[in-house]
């Protein structure tokens, strides 16, 4: 794994690759993080801690104006470093340390040349002054990604690639912060983020809420999302649950809130603790965008969710949210857990035992196509979100707690999510855990459902 990495890192940077002693002057960091199915994404050089992000945004022009404060770390000496950001937005100026910094875009990368080398290992600030009107990306498999209008705000999800859309920073996966969110809209709207809500205050017809996201988190789960929405902020059990819900939005959204805390408290059993300060949802109405996400601490919905997709995402604040995969290749351990975990919250409920849930999607005949996609390589970005990363993943998982037994195999999920909190594993580091914690060897196993075409045998 790592060492495909470099190589793919370094096939995109087109050698020579950084000297290994850089010169007192600093080499530019890497403009990739060498993930395979996204090249542009992410830069090399140093690691983000925070970000500070100050929006206004008008949603019947569609402008946005943005201030961007990122704290980050130097991980060599820097001459210059790349951020990413979708060039349909223009950058006004850039400071680092407070002294103005010279900078280009390119495609979606913001070069930055800073007035000084920064030091290997020294913390540094950013900030980022533009604006423009921010347009949603299309994916490899044609969904819309990013900062997605609707009739009355933006649908704001960014799996995969739509961070780039709204504001820069360093948008793989692997460099998680922390965030804080201040962003003004029309009084009569409402501006939703991730975290705890910590500021509504109006004046002269327009509202800022600031909104404090305290665990880290990978770009792709922030959401801004704005709309008319019915906000709600209150305790329930033992969870601080915060939604929002268009009067718009298909479906009955009677007690939304009171529907996340049974959810939670049956994945904390059977997961560990909730790892999040706050929970919550944002139902929207937008009928053109075909999916949900798990955004961070509160997921976002097109319409009120079902009781199996609001599992699903909840599932994901710990599979995909807490413990988030290395390379997008990897996107089973998101998937394929929550999709599992969809079906352990179905059988808590009496609809459907999970080993029914396993003989559904195992009945597909050996020659379905289904079965040519192993769940551990959907073979391209194209594929992130087709069947097999999703119900194959959580055949992999039954099929795993099959051989473990229960015990063992809860014991697994816990300390997957207790070992890799707020961080990144990948598909290896998961089989090893699994070999570990059971004791057994499971390489047979884990070679037929997540490596090798073809359906596996029982
Ligand atoms: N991660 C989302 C979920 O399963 C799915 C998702 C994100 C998606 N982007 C997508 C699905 C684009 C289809 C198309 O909750
Ligand atoms: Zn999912």
């Amino acid at each position: 794994m790592k060492r495909l990495l470099a190589l793919t890192a370094a096939a995109f940077l087109a050698l020579p690759l950084t000297p290994a002693t850089a010169s007192p002057a600093g080499t530019p960091g890497a403009p990739s993080a060498g993930d395979p199915y996204f090249p542009g994404q992410g830069n090399g050089g140093y690691d983000t801690r925070h970000y500070d992000l100050t929006l206004d945004y008008d949603p019947a022009s569609g402008r946005l104006t943005g201030r961007a404060a990122i704290s980050a770390q130097a991980t060599q000496a820097l001459s210059r470093f790349n951020l990413d950001l979708a060039d349909t937005l223009t950058v006004r100026s850039v400071t680092v340390d407070g002294r103005p910094a010279s900078f280009a875009q390119s495609g979606s990368e913001l070069v930055v040349t800073p007035a000084r080398t920064l030091h290997d290992r020294r913390g540094f600030s950013v900030v980022v002054r533009y604006d423009g009107t921010p347009a949603h990306v299309l994916d490899p498999d044609g969904s819309m990604d990013g900062w997605i209008r609707t009739a009355d705000g933006v649908y704001n999800a960014n799996e995969p690639q739509g961070a780039i859309t709204w504001y820069p920073g360093n948008h793989h996966m692997t460099d998680k912060a922390t965030y804080r969110f201040t962003v003004t809209v029309p009084a009569d709207r409402v501006a939703v983020a991730n975290g705890d809500l910590v500021r509504r205050t109006s004046k002269g017809g327009r509202t800022t809420y600031g909104w404090n996201a305290r665990e880290p988190m990978a770009s792709y789960l922030a959401t801004v999302s704005i709309g008319t929405f019915d906000l709600t902020d209150r305790r329930v059990g033992r969870y601080r649950v915060t939604t929002a819900v268009d009067p718009q939005a298909r479906g009955d959204a009677t007690g939304f809130a009171e529907r996340h805390p049974p959810v939670l408290d049956y994945f904390s059993e059977l997961f560990g603790r909730y790892p999040y300060s706050s929970t919550g949802g944002i139902v929207d109405h937008a009928p053109e965008v075909g999916y949900a996400l798990e955004t961070q601490t509160r997921p976002l919905y097109p319409r009120v969710p079902s009781e199996s997709l609001l599992a699903h995402e909840l599932a994901h604040q710990w599979f995909g949210d807490s413990v988030t995969p290395t390379l997008w290749r990897d996107i089973w351990l998101n998937e394929g857990f929550a999709t599992y975990a969809e079906w352990l919250w179905a059988d808590k409920l009496g609809t459907r035992t999970v080993q029914a849930a396993f003989d559904e999607a195992y009945a597909r005949p050996a020659d379905d196509e289904f079965w040519q996609t192993p769940t551990a390589d959907p073979g391209g970005p194209e594929n992130l979100f087709h069947d097999p990363v999703y119900d194959r993943g959580a055949m992999t998982l039954h099929a795993l707690r099959g051989a473990t037994g229960d015990d063992a195999f809860f014991a697994i999920l816990r300390a997957w999510a207790r070992e890799h909190r707020y961080g990144n594993a990948d598909t290896a580091a998961f089989i090893a855990l699994a070999e570990r914690v059971s004791g057994k060897d499971l390489g047979a196993l884990f070679d037929a459902w997540l490596f090798k075409p073809g359906k596996p045998a029982q």
